[in-house]
């Protein structure tokens, strides 16, 4: 007889009990979010990992997800994803070394800059911020820890997504004219060094592909076949997009926003489309929630019902995720300052 998939993930949980733990992210498709011990945000599974006592953790999510969680488990924990190939777009438009040679360029103009990367990004990039001082931000905290970086009055070098970046810096009220787009061709041969002095903020030019794709005219084309319908949208989407919306915020923004929207309302909501299915459903019959734009992660979908199975199959001889020291401690160093520049609840 043929065992199915999760038979095979009820049977390791049954033979691991309470030394595993399974992670997922929102943006995962059901068949693995079902299998989940805990569903959140970049922000929310960060600060889970330091409550967690299972000696396994699989993350069912990003690499830098994974990695992140390797780099705050304590020692004796392993991480793993079922997939390794299942990376980021956006944190490979900020490679490891390039991050590096850009920001010491940066310093050589005299400017001693903090820092501060989006949990998108690399390992080694998080490294770099703990070594300069700076520290990590989810899209849950980006006001937060932008007004904490700036604070320190040195300026700062915001990576890698211009996006989140720029509507940050809206929010704030963070002109136009202080933050400068990095040109990072030819390793910042061609960065304007008299612009960067100027700058409060230099923003790396990486983007998410699957909320760019969200653009003003979907929501003017949403309001115009359902007039008083609201608009909710990631703030990795553009600038353009999130000021036409009715509101921007992370993943659990999106969802307390749905929650709270009125009895009957339409509500849009631009984000990877796992999630905003999934909202649909719960809300089926009392509210309607539509996708502003059929937009996957193909990255997320990686991870399957099927791969989560062969992976809890087998765990205890899989590899898990591995971070050297010498990434792994000044990396921490970058989230550790995150978690404790910002309170437990963090608005959106
Ligand atoms: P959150 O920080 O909202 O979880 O988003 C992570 C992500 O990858 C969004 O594309
Ligand atoms: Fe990266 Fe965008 Fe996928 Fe999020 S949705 S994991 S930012 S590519």
């Amino acid at each position: 007889m043929n065992t199915s998939p999760s038979q095979v993930i009820e049977a390791a949980r049954r033979r691991l009990g309470g030394r595993l733990a399974i992670l997922a992210h929102h943006y995962q498709h059901d068949d693995v979010v079902r299998h989940a011990d805990h569903v959140g945000d970049s922000l929310e599974l960060s600060r889970k990992i330091a409550e967690l006592s299972a000696e396994y953790i699989v993350f069912c999510g990003v690499s830098f997800m994974a990695e992140t969680a390797a780099i705050l488990a304590a020692p004796g924990q392993k991480v793993f994803i079922p997939d390794a190939r299942a990376s980021c777009v956006m944190s490979e438009m900020a490679p490891g070394g390039l991050a590096e040679k850009i920001a010491l360029k940066l310093r050589a103009t005299g400017r001693n800059l903090i820092p501060l990367t989006y949990v998108n990004s690399s390992g080694r990039v998080k490294a770099l911020c703990g070594d300069l001082g700076g520290s990590v931000c989810t899209s849950a905290n980006a006001a937060t820890m932008l007004t904490w970086a700036l604070g320190q009055g040195r300026g700062v070098l915001f990576l890698p997504d211009r996006m989140l970046g720029e509507n940050t810096c809206d929010r704030l009220g963070i002109p136009p004219e202080k933050r400068q787009i990095l040109d990072i061709r030819r390793e910042g041969a061609l960065i304007d060094p008299r612009a960067a002095q100027k700058a409060e903020v230099l923003l790396w030019p990486g983007r998410c592909v699957v909320h760019t794709r969200i653009t003003a005219g979907h929501i003017r084309t949403a309001r115009a076949a359902h007039p008083g319908a609201l608009v909710a949208v990631h703030p990795e989407c553009p600038p353009q997009t999130v000021r036409e919306a009715d509101a921007a915020g992370s993943t659990s923004f999106l969802i307390r926003f749905v929650q709270e929207a009125p009895a009957g309302a339409t509500v849009f909501i631009g984000t990877e489309e796992n999630l905003v299915l999934r909202l649909a459903a719960r809300y089926a019959g009392e509210k309607t929630v539509i996708p502003l734009l059929a937009s996957r992660c193909s990255n997320m979908a990686k991870i399957t019902e099927e791969k989560l199975a062969a992976q809890l199959a087998n765990l205890e001889n899989e590899p898990p995720v591995v971070v050297s020291n010498d990434i792994r401690e000044p990396a921490k160093l970058a989230v550790d300052r995150m978690l404790a520049a910002c309170a437990p609840r963090t608005t959106p």
